[in-house]
């Protein structure tokens, strides 16, 4: 009981590049029938980095915009945490880079490095905090988690599941945003469903179908084991009832393509349903009851099963997940990032008086394969000038941020994918291109020197 209170996410800052593809417009260019995209992924436009960025600039920046925001001291920080699949160094860590921007400040005992596991590297890299805080090696000062990643595949049906970005957290006791203790579902097994062995290419190999079906089952499991933990705590306080989404207000989810989100929550209603007792008389379950007697793990391609639950469950992905959405639907993929994206979005879009008290909870899927449901509680002070208003205040402008990025043709796009290409694990250039695409603020590569010694500017 000496633990550090509510320890968890105080402030929050999200980086997206300064451009986008539309996704009719991609549509349209790659020959597919209208909708594909945008009605069968749910994706509306997709952001991308020009080869003047990397995952060093893209952390370099939004650890920058957090601390210069919030103000904090340099030497506040005892730990910085990097979670990243986006690998230009097989030894030297992204937070090593980092590091840079505490120089002047002398602030150089700072535990952590990066954290790598396709998209779980985020969520590992807060675990990884606040297991410190919680811990003796503790000394009273701020933890920083950041994740980012480029998320690019070659030409194909994966191509428009692309998009970019980098979320950096500040973790800490009393924060509005609080983990809660045990509570983590975790599911970690042997698959190759997506992978990244070809060291000479930034792009993935992935097997689409089975990573699908991966996906809902680690969610599956994580879900199932969330419940028996939840109702286990409860047991101990002599409450014995069942745990459903009921007890959830907000959902978030880590998000490949929006459309995937949207089957997910649906599939916790079907696990709410499959183990509700036969006699349960719950309405919201309607058009279900033909479904009574599958097994869960028969139903990842049923087409029927699918209709009926995106049917059953539209009002409940309308009130919990449907604002998570926003920045997935306009960005894309961040991977690392896309689920602490959502969680922006999330806030972007309610009120503190809405969040105060309810319990988000949150699903991080990481490919090969690993993956955690948690949840974080929201605190009851919503008042002017608490930490929950000023955290929710300080990401209202994400539709604004948004909405002032450059719209580039899917022939420009594809140009900076062959650039991208062409420069990739090259030593020696000065990657060409004009900083005025990028927002004012933006760290960018440079230089790589003969000795892949990378130089970073920022643009003012
Ligand atoms: P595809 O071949 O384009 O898929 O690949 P499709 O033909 O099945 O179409 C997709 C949906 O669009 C279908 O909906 C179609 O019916 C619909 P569904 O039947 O499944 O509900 N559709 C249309 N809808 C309206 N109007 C139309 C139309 N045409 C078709 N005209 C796939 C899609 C996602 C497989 C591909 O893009 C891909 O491989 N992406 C990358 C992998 C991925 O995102 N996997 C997701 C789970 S794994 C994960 O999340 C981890 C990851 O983030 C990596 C990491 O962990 O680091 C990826």
């Amino acid at each position: 009981d000496t633990w550090p209170k509510d320890v968890g996410i105080l402030e929050l800052e999200v980086y997206f590049p300064a451009q986008y593809v539309d996704q009719t417009d991609l549509e349209k260019y790659n020959n597919v029938e209208a909708g594909k995209y945008t009605v069968g992924l749910g994706q509306t436009q997709m952001g991308f980095c020009s080869v003047q960025e990397d995952i060093n600039s893209l952390c370099l920046t939004v650890v920058q915009r957090l601390m210069e925001r919030t103000q904090l001291p340099w030497d506040s920080v005892g730990r910085l945490e990097v979670g990243t699949e986006t690998i230009i160094d097989k030894s030297k860590a992204v937070k090593t880079v980092l590091m840079e921007l505490f120089q002047d400040s002398g602030n150089t005992d700072i535990e952590g490095i990066d954290t790598t596991n396709a998209c779980y590297g985020g969520t590992a890299s807060l675990f990884n905090a606040a297991n410190w805080m919680e811990s003796s090696y503790w000394d009273g000062r701020y933890a920083l988690v950041v994740c980012g990643d480029i998320a690019v595949y070659p030409n194909g049906n994966a191509r428009p599941t692309g998009g970019a970005g980098a979320v950096a957290m500040l973790i800490g006791p009393n924060a509005p945003l609080a983990l809660e203790q045990g509570l983590r579902g975790t599911h970690m097994e042997n698959a190759y469903d997506f992978y990244k062995p070809n060291l000479a290419s930034e792009y993935p190999l992935v097997d689409g179908k089975l990573s699908i079906q991966c996906y809902l089952r680690a969610l599956d499991r994580c879900y199932a084991s969330y419940r028996r933990k939840i109702q286990n705590q409860w047991k101990q306080d002599g409450i014995d009832r069942p745990f459903t989404l009921d007890d959830i207000q907000y959902m978030i989810f880590h998000t490949p393509f929006c459309k995937m989100v949207q089957k997910s929550l649906a599939r916790l209603m079907l696990s709410d349903f499959l183990s509700s007792s036969n006699d349960t008389q719950n309405t919201s379950y309607k058009g279900l009851e033909a479904f009574r007697n599958l097994k869960l793990e028969e139903t990842y391609t049923n087409k029927d099963v699918d209709k009926a639950l995106l049917k059953a469950s539209l009002e409940m992905f309308n009130k919990k997940t449907r604002a998570s959405l926003y920045l997935s639907t306009h960005n894309g993929n961040m991977y690392t990032s896309s689920l602490y994206g959502c969680l922006a979005s999330l806030l972007a879009h309610h009120s503190a008086q809405d969040l105060a008290g309810s319990r988000i909870g949150a699903f991080s899927y990481g490919s090969g394969l690993a993956a955690s449901l948690f949840s974080f509680r929201v605190s009851q002070n919503a008042s002017p000038g608490s930490p929950l208003e000023k955290l929710v205040s300080s990401v209202s402008d994400l539709p604004k941020r948004l909405a002032s990025r450059k719209r580039m043709s899917p022939e420009e796009f594809t140009e900076v994918m062959n650039q991208r290409e062409q420069f990739y694990h090259k030593a020696n250039f000065s990657p060409p291109g004009d900083t005025n695409n990028l927002f004012p603020g933006t760290w960018y590569l440079e230089r790589v020197d003969e000795m892949h010694r990378r130089k970073y500017a920022r643009r003012p």
